[in-house]
């Protein structure tokens, strides 16, 4: 994968969008797909990418420009990754293990229309429609870094708003500890369950405290305009001071739980995969090292911040707790 500086590419470079998914599509369709990537499924060691044909895949409606956002806060002014790489290189292994398959293939999750079922401890549990769960909240731009567990990073600008806003409507009660979350699980618009490499629905969890911290973001959209499937439309946590496999994608439940509630990775391989999740140079991956990472878009490698470099900010969370213990 050729990968350049942001700055580097000229205007005449940039493909317009929809002939850039139809190009890949294509690619995948003529049976050219990039077999050295797929099969790098670093998190789980997994094997092969899926072997359905991209040919059948219907055009993904493209990204819609979202509207009236104001500025967020805690947005990072590092240079923004390119769209082309964050829509292109992406872990949603529903679609598949291979970094491009999600954006080959999720073009067949639909996404319209959507619905969030919300329960457990809270006063207001139901199934709400997508428009009535965002009616009331403002959009913000929220550029922040996204540091995966594989060692590479990005900084995306995230269009969202703090998922603590939402949880409140639905008042918790006290007995609400943490909360859990499930993406889609449907064979027919997600090639990748068919393989049982995790335990679907991929689902994940935060501590309520940390779930009410401004930082943690539900996005709708990236760059100003909805989120490609590939990327988690509709509805997406974004937790930028956790690895990005904490921030999970589609998401149709949220639930209000008194226990801690098992997480795709962490039930599958705990001893790789904590629950906590923060980003930690300290604490090596068991197969590899999490002291540096490589910055999609830039060449070398850059040091790993304790909290991907969002300490100031939650480190207070985690007072008294040994995080070697509980990474
Ligand atoms: N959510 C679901 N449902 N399925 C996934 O496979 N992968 C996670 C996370 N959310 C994943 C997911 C991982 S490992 C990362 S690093 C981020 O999504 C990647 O987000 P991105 O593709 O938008 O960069």
């Amino acid at each position: 994968m050729l990968i350049k500086k942001p700055g580097d590419i000229k205007p005449s470079e940039i493909t317009d969008r929809a002939l850039y998914l139809d190009r890949r599509r294509f690619i995948r369709g003529a049976g050219l797909a990039v077999a050295g990537i797929a099969g790098l499924g670093l998190l789980a060691g997994c094997e092969g990418s899926d072997a359905q044909s991209a040919s059948s895949v219907p055009p993904t409606p493209g990204p819609r420009p979202i509207p009236d956002r104001r500025p967020g806060p805690y947005s990072t002014d590092e240079p923004e990754t390119a769209w082309e790489d964050a829509t292109s290189y992406n872990n949603f292994y529903e679609f598949g293990t291979g970094k491009d398959d999600p954006s080959v293939f999720a073009g067949l999750m639909k996404t319209e229309p959507w619905s969030v079922v919300i329960d457990g401890e809270c006063e207001r549990p139901g199934k709400y429609t997508l428009e009535d769960l965002l009616a009331p909240h403002a959009m913000e731009d929220r550029i922040y870094r996204l540091r995966c567990v594989e060692a590479w990073s990005m900084v995306i600008p995230w269009v969202g708003f703090s998922l603590g806003d939402l949880l409140k409507r639905f008042q918790p009660t006290s007995a609400a500890r943490y909360v859990a979350f499930a993406t889609l699980n449907d064979p027919e618009q997600m090639p990748g369950v068919r393989r049982r490499i995790l335990d679907w629905p991929y689902r994940e969890g935060l501590r309520i405290d940390e779930a009410m911290h401004p930082l943690a973001t539900l996005a709708v959209g990236m760059y100003g305009e909805t989120l490609p499937n590939q990327n988690g439309a509709p509805l997406r946590l974004v937790v930028p001071w956790k690895y990005g496999f904490k921030s999970i994608k589609s998401i149709v439940r949220i639930s209000f739980v008194r226990e801690r509630p098992p997480t795709a990775w962490n039930s599958l391989q705990p001893d790789e995969y904590g629950f906590f999740a923060n980003v930690n140079p300290a604490v090596d991956h068991p197969r590899w090292s999490q002291k540096r990472e490589r910055r999609i878009g830039e060449w070398g490698r850059r040091e790993t911040l304790p909290f991907n470099g969002y300490a100031g900010e939650v480190a207070d969370l985690y007072r008294g707790m040994d995080l070697r213990k509980n990474f």
